[in-house]
């Protein structure tokens, strides 16, 4: 069983369609109605509202006790603290990012307790240290994922909207999906 954090968002949906193309099950967590019909569509088998959802006893609940084998974690805070809660014995935890702008720390006790490993995915990392790493698990994705991967469109703001921009990707109600540009006059041939 695989469970991803944040599987609205960019690298959560990616992870939800990867693992399911990979074969696993797959618990997306969200904040909202609409994040939770966004993994569903992405192919998520389980979705839990975390607002108002403990996502532990929904994982226990819905893996009968057993809790998820991986978790997929790009949001950080209590989403890895529940994670760490409810991954199986000798599971696996990746530590992917902090959407929540909560940066977790790992109780040592409970790695141990569990025989879990947590591990870093930082993409820039591999990018400055091993670039040839990075070419190679793209070709893979792009194998695993190929017609099952569907990256949103990109949304364009000039460059002079982006506070707008910013603000409307981070807001509450979070109105942005997929990645935004800001264009610059250079970037368009008419220079508009
Ligand atoms: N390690 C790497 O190589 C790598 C690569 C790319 C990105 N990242 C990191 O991964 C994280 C996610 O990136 P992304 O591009 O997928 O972001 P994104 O599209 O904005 O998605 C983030 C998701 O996290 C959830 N979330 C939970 N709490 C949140 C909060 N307090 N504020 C904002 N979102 C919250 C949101 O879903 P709900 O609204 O449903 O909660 C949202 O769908 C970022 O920290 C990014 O820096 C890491």
């Amino acid at each position: 069983m695989l469970l991803v954090h944040g599987a609205s968002g960019n690298v959560g949906r990616a992870a939800v369609e990867i693992g399911k193309r990979l074969g696993a099950a797959v618990i997306a967590t969200g904040g909202s109605p609409e994040s939770l019909r966004v993994a569903a569509e992405r192919g998520a088998d389980h979705v839990l509202d975390y607002a108002w959802e403990d996502v532990r006893d929904r994982v226990l609940e819905i893996t009968t006790d057993r809790g998820a084998d991986v978790v997929f974690d790009p949001v950080g805070g209590d989403a890895f603290d529940a994670s760490l809660r409810c991954v199986v014995w000798e599971g696996m935890v990746f530590v992917v990012g902090f959407a929540s702008r909560w940066v977790p720390e790992a109780p040592a006790w409970c790695v141990l307790l569990k025989n879990c490993a947590v591990a870093g995915v930082d993409w820039g990392g591999y990018l400055r240290r091993e670039p040839e790493k990075v070419r190679a698990s793209i070709a893979e994705a792009y194998w695993y994922g190929e017609g099952a991967l569907r990256p949103e469109p990109s949304r364009a703001f000039p460059l002079e909207r982006a506070a707008e921009a910013l603000a409307r990707g981070a807001g509450r109600a979070r109105e942005i999906s997929g990645k935004t540009v800001l264009v610059t006059n250079q970037d368009s041939p008419a220079g508009s």
